[in-house]
C-alpha cells in the first residue's frame, strides 16, 4: 500500500509528496493487488483505457489528481495564461479517454474552473486551489456514497435479495459505493442482505471486482453468469436490483455496464422494482434522453481471446463490443442520489435536484 494525502480511499489518492496519483491497478484484481504511481498524462490516460481505475465516480476523482498532478509539472517562470492554456490541452486528452461516464469531464471541468478562478492571484495559488479542489472532489465522493447508502437501504429490509450488474461498489467510487452502498451500510448497521452478482461478461467486474468486494466484507454473495438474472427472479429469489450509473439523462435514461438494460427489462418482467443509485454528478442535463450518450466501444480481443487460456472465437471473426448500453427510464423504479429518490415523471425530479 501507498501512502496518500489525508487516506481517503485504499485504491486512489495523491501521494504524500503530491506528485504522483496511486491507484490499485483493478485490472489485476482478485488475483494481484498491485499499486501503480502514475504522473504522465499518457500513462494516466492508458490507466483509464485498461480499465485500471474504472467505475464513474473513481474516475473522476482519478482525473481531479490527475489534473492537479500535471499543474505541477508546468514550467513556474511561465505566465499563468499559458500554463492553464497547456493544462487545458492536456486535461482535454485526459477527458477525451473514456466517453460515457460524465464524472470524467466533469471533473476535469469543475478542475479547470477552479484553475481559472484562481488564475489573478498567480500560478503557486493557481496549484494550491487545485490542491484543494481535488481533495474536495474525493472528499465529496465519500458523502455522496454514504448518503447514498443511506436512501438505498431505506428501500429493503433485513433478509432481501438484491441483484447487481457489474461493479459500483468502493472501489467503483471512494468508499461503499452507489449499488454496494446500501448493502455494506446494512453490513455495518446488521441489516443483512444478500446479493446475486452477476460475473458481468467481457471483462467480468461482477466476478472479479463486486464478489472479490462483499465477500472480503462478509456480504452473502453469489456470483451468477449474466445469463442464469431470468432464472433467479424467476424462482423469486431477488427482492430488488440495485445498478450504478455511468451518465442519467435529464429524462431519467440510465447508462451502464452492458447488460443493464437486459436486467432492468427482466426485473419489469418478474415485478421486481429495479433502482439505479449514483450521485448528481453522474446526471448530465445536457443530455435530453439515453439516444444523446456516447457509447463506448472497446477492443474485440475482449470478447475473442481475453481470459481464456486458448482463443473462444475464431480469430478475425466479428464482434461487437459496447461496453455500457441504455436502461429506458420506463423500467426504472427509482433512482437513487445523495439528495433523495427520484421518481418518475424524471424530468421534473431530477431537474429539481439541481435547482
Ligand atoms: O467499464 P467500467 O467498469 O468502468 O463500468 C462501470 C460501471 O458500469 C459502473 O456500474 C458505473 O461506472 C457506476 S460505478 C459507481
Amino acid at each position: 500500500m501507498i501512502q496518500t494525502v489525508e487516506a481517503l480511499s485504499p485504491h486512489v489518492g495523491l501521494t504524500l509528496d503530491g506528485q504522483r496519483v496511486m491507484i490499485l491497478d483493478q485490472s489485476q484484481l482478485p488475483n494481484r493487488e498491485i499499486y501503480l504511481e502514475l504522473n504522465g498524462l499518457e500513462e494516466m490516460c492508458e490507466a483509464i483505457v485498461a480499465l485500471r481505475v474504472r467505475g464513474a465516480p473513481a474516475i473522476g476523482i482519478f482525473a481531479g489528481y490527475g489534473v492537479y498532478v500535471l499543474a505541477r509539472q508546468l514550467p513556474q517562470q511561465e505566465t499563468v495564461e499559458r500554463n492553464l492554456i497547456a493544462l487545458c490541452e492536456q486535461a482535454g486528452k485526459l477527458a477525451a479517454a473514456r466517453p460515457t461516464a460524465v464524472n470524467l469531464s466533469w471533473a476535469v471541468a469543475r478542475m479547470l474552473d477552479c484553475g481559472r478562478a484562481a488564475s489573478g492571484q498567480g500560478w503557486e495559488a493557481v496549484l494550491s486551489a487545485l490542491r484543494e479542489e481535488c481533495l474536495a472532489i474525493h472528499r465529496q465522493d465519500i458523502a455522496m456514497c454514504r448518503s447514498i447508502a443511506e436512501y438505498g437501504l431505506s428501500l429493503v429490509k433485513d433478509g432481501d435479495r438484491v441483484l447487481t450488474h457489474c461493479n459500483a461498489g468502493p472501489l467503483a467510487t471512494s468508499r461503499y459505493g452507489t449499488a454496494l452502498g446500501p448493502i455494506l451500510l446494512g453490513q455495518e448497521k446488521g441489516i443483512r442482505l444478500k446479493v446475486f452478482a452477476d460475473e458481468t461478461r467481457p471483462l467480468l467486474q461482477g466476478a472479479r471486482l463486486t464478489s472479490y468486494e462483499l465477500h472480503r466484507a462478509g456480504v452473502d454473495v453469489t456470483l451468477i453468469c449474466d445469463n442464469m438474472a431470468s432464472m433467479v427472479m424467476k424462482n423469486g429469489w431477488v427482492q430488488a436490483c440495485f445498478v450504478g450509473c455511468d451518465r442519467v439523462a435529464a429524462n431519467g435514461d440510465a447508462a451502464n455496464k452492458i447488460g443493464t438494460s437486459g436486467v432492468a427489462i427482466l426485473a419489469k418482467h418478474y415485478g421486481i422494482p429495479f433502482y439505479v443509485l449514483g450521485p448528481t454528478s453522474t446526471i448530465d442535463l445536457n443530455c435530453p434522453t439515453g439516444n444523446d450518450i456516447p457509447i463506448e466501444e472497446r477492443d474485440p480481443e475482449e470478447i475473442r481471446t481475453m481470459w481464456y487460456r486458448e482463443p473462444m472465437a475464431p480469430a478475425g471473426v466479428k464482434c461487437f463490443n459496447p461496453a455500457f448500453d441504455v436502461t429506458d427510464h420506463s423500467l426504472i423504479a427509482g433512482i437513487v442520489t445523495e439528495k433523495g429518490i427520484c421518481r418518475a415523471p424524471y424530468t421534473q425530479s431530477l431537474a429539481a435536484l439541481f435547482q
